[in-house]
C-alpha cells in the first residue's frame, strides 16, 4: 500500500500520482485491480449516489457508511476521506469526531476544503497522527458562495490568495493538496512552489498527479461533459444497452436458457 511518503517520493522523481473516487464495495473491488495510487471517498457521493444538486447533503455518518464499504473492496490502497460540509466549522471537538468516524472507518487520511480559518485544526489533525489533504480553487462546499462551479484564479488578486492558501495548507502540514478548476499556469506555479504534490482536476498536466470522479471517468453521465473531463469508457451507451439486451432475451425466451436452468 502506498503511504504519505510514496507520494512525497513521486513529487520528487517526477512521477505522476493518481487518484479516483470511489464510494461502493463494488467499484473498490475493481480499482484493487489497478494501479491507481490514491482513492478518494468524495463528499461528491452526495451527488453522484445519492441524486443531490451539490455536495452539501454529505454527512460524517454517510461519509463513514462509504468509507468502510470502500475500505473492504480496497484492502491495499491509501484511501482519503472528505471531510463533509461544515464539519470543520463546528468547533475542535465536532471536527475532530468527524476525523474519528471516517478513520475507524478505514481510512488513512482525510481532505478539508478550503484554507481560510484551517490552519490549528490542520495541525491538531496532523498532530493526532492523521495525514491531511487540502483541497483549493473551486471548492464545491463553497458552491453557493462561489456563485457556481466557476474556474478560480483567473484574476491576479484570487490566484494570490491561492497560492497564499496553498503555503499556508503545507505550512500547517498537509501532505498533498488538491487544486481544482484552477488556470494551468496557476497550478504550475502552485506546484513549483510547494515541496507537497498538488493533485489537480481541471488544473491543466503541471500538477503531480491527477484526480477524477470514476463515474465521470467512465461516462456513466452522457449530459456531463466539463472541458476538463476525459470519459475512458461509454459506461452510459454499454449499461443502458446491457439492460434492454437482457429485456429483450427475456421477451424472446432468449434467456434464461438450459445452462442457466438447473435440472
Ligand atoms: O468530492 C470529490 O469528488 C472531490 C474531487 C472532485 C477532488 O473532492
Amino acid at each position: 500500500m502506498n503511504t504519505v511518503l510514496d507520494f512525497q517520493k513521486k513529487k520528487v522523481s517526477g512521477q505522476k500520482i493518481t487518484m479516483v473516487t470511489c464510494y461502493d464495495y463494488s467499484f473498490a473491488q475493481l480499482i484493487q485491480k489497478t494501479n491507481v495510487d490514491c482513492i478518494l471517498v468524495g463528499d461528491s457521493l452526495a451527488q453522484v449516489m445519492h441524486g443531490h444538486p451539490t455536495t452539501l447533503k454529505a454527512t460524517a455518518k454517510l461519509m463513514a457508511l462509504h468509507t468502510a464499504a470502500v475500505v473492504r473492496g480496497l484492502p491495499n490502497k491509501f484511501v482519503v476521506a472528505d471531510m463533509p460540509f461544515l464539519s470543520t466549522r463546528k468547533g475542535l471537538i465536532h471536527a475532530m469526531n468527524c476525523v474519528d468516524l471516517v478513520m475507524k472507518a478505514g481510512a488513512q487520511a482525510i481532505k478539508i476544503e478550503g484554507a481560510d480559518g484551517h490552519s490549528e485544526l490542520i495541525q491538531h489533525i496532523v498532530e493526532s497522527g492523521v495525514p491531511v489533504m487540502g483541497h483549493l480553487g473551486l471548492t464545491p462546499q463553497s458552491i453557493h458562495q462561489l456563485g457556481g462551479p466557476k474556474v478560480q484564479g483567473k484574476k491576479s488578486e484570487q490566484a494570490l490568495k491561492i497560492i497564499n492558501d496553498a503555503r499556508a495548507l503545507e505550512k500547517a502540514g498537509c501532505f498533498a493538496v488538491v487544486l481544482e478548476c484552477v488556470p494551468a499556469q496557476l497550478a504550475k506555479e502552485i506546484t513549483a512552489s510547494l515541496k507537497i504534490p498538488t493533485i489537480g482536476i481541471g488544473a491543466g498536466h503541471e500538477t503531480d498527479g491527477q484526480v477524477l470522479v470514476l463515474q465521470d471517468m467512465l461516462g456513466m453521465n452522457p449530459d456531463f461533459q466539463p472541458r476538463f473531463l476525459k470519459k475512458y469508457l461509454n459506461g452510459a451507451d454499454l449499461i443502458v444497452g446491457a439492460l434492454n439486451s437482457y429485456v429483450s432475451d427475456v421477451g424472446s425466451g432468449q434467456f434464461p436458457k438450459k445452462e442457466h436452468s438447473y435440472e
